[in-house]
């Protein structure tokens, strides 16, 4: 008894010594960043509160657990240059500044697209003028960010379901070579940064094969194309992880990058499953469409979690041609999915909660690399 007093406590200090230390540990450098950082860069689109750190919380919250950044707004059209002959940098300024103080991975969104675009734009009628037009724009803001800007979305969505060109200002007034002028534009402004192509559903297999041409159809041109970005708006069933692998190969396949640009699983009932046109089903139909107002129940958050976690298991198997994977957001309250399709829903489609908790499905992710938060 006398001997094993002493060992007890002995062994109680050690105990408590040492998980004091896994604490302060675990702290300071537990995070998805550095869970990942051999593997592809984990990045957030930041919203314009964000940008500025008005929530001290949140600013450290994204610089312990991200090391890349799109911002989620600031750089489109309407915002950057909502005029013809005026650029209004502020934000966008404050959005690189915040990337260069972090080290981080920063990413331009986007340079050419029909939505969120400044009106002048759809004013324009003739291929002269277009041509002009595109010729400013990109090499006025890519050439402004030179160096200092990691990657690009050149263009953004300018694909149909069935892969067919987006009927837009672009196509109509330039004709298809719009892209080919884009990313050539983009290039002599910046000849180092990375130029993407960025698209959503690019699981459904017509979509993709457009996808591949067009990027087929740049590199024949001469234009210099990086990579691919798939947004990855998903929810807990589709896409399917075959179809996920099916569209990592196509595009390693040509030679580019891919990286998953704007990822959310959203839990919620999508609206275009509705049939019919009862309109007495609208105050049933609005309930059904929200089911979860208030909080997300266990069963779904555990069915997030796994998805989330077989999705980032798929790119982990495939990480030598992923380059990085950035969230459409840092928690569920900022999520766009929670005013679309649908306005003034509940979503929880991402990886912190309302409270900036992290999530099950946080857990999952970071369980995958065997570290424990
Ligand atoms: C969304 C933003 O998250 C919203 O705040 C905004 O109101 C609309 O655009 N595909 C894209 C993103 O490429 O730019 C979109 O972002 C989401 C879909």
């Amino acid at each position: 008894m006398n001997i094993a007093k002493p060992f007890l406590l002995m062994a109680t200090i050690l105990l408590v010594s040492s998980c004091n230390s896994v604490q302060k540990h675990t702290d300071a450098t537990v995070s998805l960043k550095n869970a990942y950082k051999d593997n592809f860069y984990i990045g957030a689109a930041l919203d314009t509160n964000q940008i500025k750190e008005t929530d001290t919380m949140v600013a450290s919250l994204i610089a312990k657990e991200f090391n890349s950044i799109t911002p989620e707004n600031c750089m489109k059209s309407m915002f950057l240059h909502p005029e013809k002959d005026k650029f209004d940098f502020k934000m966008a300024d404050k959005f690189i500044a915040l990337g260069e103080k972090h080290n981080m991975f920063i990413h331009g969104h986007t340079l050419i697209w029909h939505s969120q675009l400044a009106p002048w734009f759809t004013q324009i009628k003739d291929s002269v003028t277009m041509s002009a037009a595109l010729n400013n724009h990109i090499t006025t803001i890519v050439k402004n960010y030179k160096g200092r800007i990691d990657s690009w979305d050149v263009v953004n969505e300018a694909l149909n379901e069935d892969g067919t060109l987006r009927k837009t200002v672009f196509l109509d007034t330039y004709g298809k070579d719009y892209l080919t002028l884009a990313f050539k534009l983009a290039a002599k402004a910046d000849p180092k940064v990375d130029l993407y192509y960025n698209d959503y559903n690019l699981c459904n297999a017509k979509k993709r094969k457009g996808a591949v041409a067009l990027v087929k159809n740049l590199q024949k041109n001469g234009a210099k194309i990086d990579g691919v970005g798939e947004q990855g708006h998903w929810n807990l069933i589709t896409p399917s992880l075959d179809e996920i692998e099916q569209t990592i190969l196509d595009f390693s396949a040509l030679g580019v990058k891919v990286s998953f640009t704007e990822l959310d699983i959203s839990v919620l009932p999508n609206p275009w499953d509705v049939v019919g046109a009862d309109v007495n089903q609208k105050s049933e139909a609005s309930e059904k469409m929200n089911p979860y107002p208030k909080s997300l129940p266990d069963s779904i958050q555990t069915q997030l979690a796994e998805r989330y976690e077989a999705i980032f298991k798929l790119f982990l198997k495939h990480q030598d041609k992923i380059d990085r994977i950035t969230l459409w957001g840092v928690n569920d309250g900022q999520s766009w999915l929670n005013d679309w399709p649908i306005k003034g829903r509940s979503n929880y489609p991402l990886l912190f909660d309302r409270e900036f908790k992290a999530k099950k499905a946080y857990n999952n992710i970071m369980n995958l690399k065997e570290i424990k938060r």
